[in-house]
C-alpha cells in the first residue's frame, strides 16, 4: 500500500499499520513531483515519509518514482496536507513536517487560502512531538514573512530563519527558481507548547439516508446553486434517470475535504428512499449528511413525508 486510502478503517491508524513498522514520522505537504520526497526516503531509510498532494496528477507521477526507486519508507496521500495531520496521524506523532515552496496566493482577497496560517500552527502543534519541528522553504518573502508572524502569534514554536539546507533546494520548483536567479528563505518552525483546543479526526458515519412516504416523483429538477450547510457547502450537479429512480451528482465542500459523489432518491418497499450511494466509497461526514438533508427538504417540498431519518 503506497497509496493511503482516505477511508481507512481506523482513524488515525497506528503508524506500525500504515508503514509495517515503527520509525521516526515526517509529513511532507505538497509533495509535487516527488523528487525530494524519493531523497528524503532514500537518504534515511529508517525514517517513515508521508507526503500529501491535492493534484492527482503529481500524485501519480511521484507514485511512479516511488515504485521505480523500489522505495518502502514512503506513504503517499491524495487530498489536503491539514486532511492528512488531522486523520492520518496520531496525536503528538510527528516529528518533522517540511513545507517546500508552498503555493503563495500573493493577492491579498487569497491570503485565507494560504497553509500555513495561525489557525494551522496551532493545530499542528497537536500532532508533532514535543521538539518537533515545521521546515519551511520558498522563494516568496512576502509569504515567508506571513507565515513567521503566524506562527509567532501562536507562541508555541520557537522560530529560527536559517540558510535552506541543500537537499531543499533541488526540488522541481526549487531548480526553477533558482534559474530565474530568485532569493531562498528557510525557517525552522520548533514546537516548544501545544494548543489546549483538541483537534479530533474528522467525524464519519455509517449511513445517511431517510425513507419517506408518498410517491416518487415523475422528475426531479433540482436547482445547480450553492445549498449552504453549516459544515460546508453542497451543489447537486446534476440529476439523472435510473430504472429504480434518480441518481443526483452531488458536490460538497468541506474543510480540507471535497468529495463528487452520488445521491439517490428511489422507490423502496415502503415508500422513497432518499440518501448516499455507495458508488465510489465517499467517506459520510457531517456536510455529506446535510447535502442529504438538503435533498430531502426538496422532496418534502413535493409533499412527500418522512418516516425514518438517518441524515
Ligand atoms: C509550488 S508547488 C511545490 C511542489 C514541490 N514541493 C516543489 O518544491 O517542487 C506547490 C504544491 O503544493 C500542492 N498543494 C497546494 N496546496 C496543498 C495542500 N493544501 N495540501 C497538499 N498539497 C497542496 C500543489 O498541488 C503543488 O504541487
Amino acid at each position: 500500500m503506497l497509496v493511503v486510502p482516505a477511508r481507512l478503517h481506523r482513524w488515525p491508524p497506528e503508524v506500525q499499520d500504515l508503514f509495517g513498522r515503527k520509525g521516526p514520522l515526517v509529513l511532507e505537504i505538497g509533495f509535487g513531483d516527488g523528487r525530494f520526497t524519493a531523497e528524503l526516503a532514500r537518504s534515511r531509510p529508517d525514517w517513515l515519509v508521508l507526503g500529501a498532494e491535492v493534484s492527482a496528477a503529481s500524485v501519480l507521477r511521484a507514485l511512479r518514482r516511488m515504485r521505480r526507486e523500489g522505495l518502502t519508507n514512503v506513504r503517499l496521500y491524495h487530498g489536503q496536507g491539514p486532511f492528512a495531520l488531522r486523520n492520518l496521524v496520531p496525536p503528538g506523532a510527528l516529528d518533522q513536517v517540511i513545507v517546500n515552496f508552498p503555493d503563495p496566493w500573493p493577492k491579498k482577497r487569497h491570503q485565507e487560502r494560504r497553509l500555513l496560517r495561525e489557525a494551522f500552527f496551532r493545530r499542528l502543534s497537536t500532532r508533532l512531538k514535543p521538539g518537533g519541528s515545521l521546515l519551511l522553504t520558498t522563494d516568496h518573502e512576502a509569504y515567508f514573512r506571513f507565515a513567521l508572524e503566524e506562527a509567532e502569534r501562536t507562541g508555541l514554536y520557537r522560530i529560527e530563519v536559517r540558510p535552506p539546507p541543500e537537499a531543499h533546494l533541488r526540488t522541481k520548483y526549487a531548480l526553477k527558481w533558482k534559474e530565474a536567479g530568485r532569493t531562498f528563505f528557510h525557517a525552522v518552525f520548533t514546537k516548544l507548547g501545544e494548543d489546549p483546543a483538541p483537534w479530533p479526526p474528522l467525524r464519519r458515519y455509517d449511513v445517511a439516508h431517510a425513507l419517506l412516504s408518498g410517491e416518487l416523483p415523475q422528475d426531479l429538477a433540482l436547482e445547480k446553486t450553492a445549498v449552504r450547510l453549516k459544515e460546508g457547502v453542497a451543489v447537486f450537479l446534476e440529476v439523472a434517470r435510473g430504472k429504480e429512480g434518480f441518481y443526483v451528482l452531488t458536490h460538497v465542500e468541506e474543510e480540507d475535504l471535497t468529495q463528487d459523489l452520488l445521491l439517490e432518491v428511489r422507490k423502496s418497499a415502503r415508500g422513497v428512499y432518499a440518501g448516499v450511494s455507495r458508488f465510489g466509497s465517499p467517506l459520510i461526514t457531517e456536510a455529506v449528511k446535510g447535502a442529504v438533508r438538503a435533498l430531502v427538504d426538496r422532496l418534502k417540498a413535493r409533499g412527500l413525508e418522512v418516516v425514518q431519518d438517518h441524515t
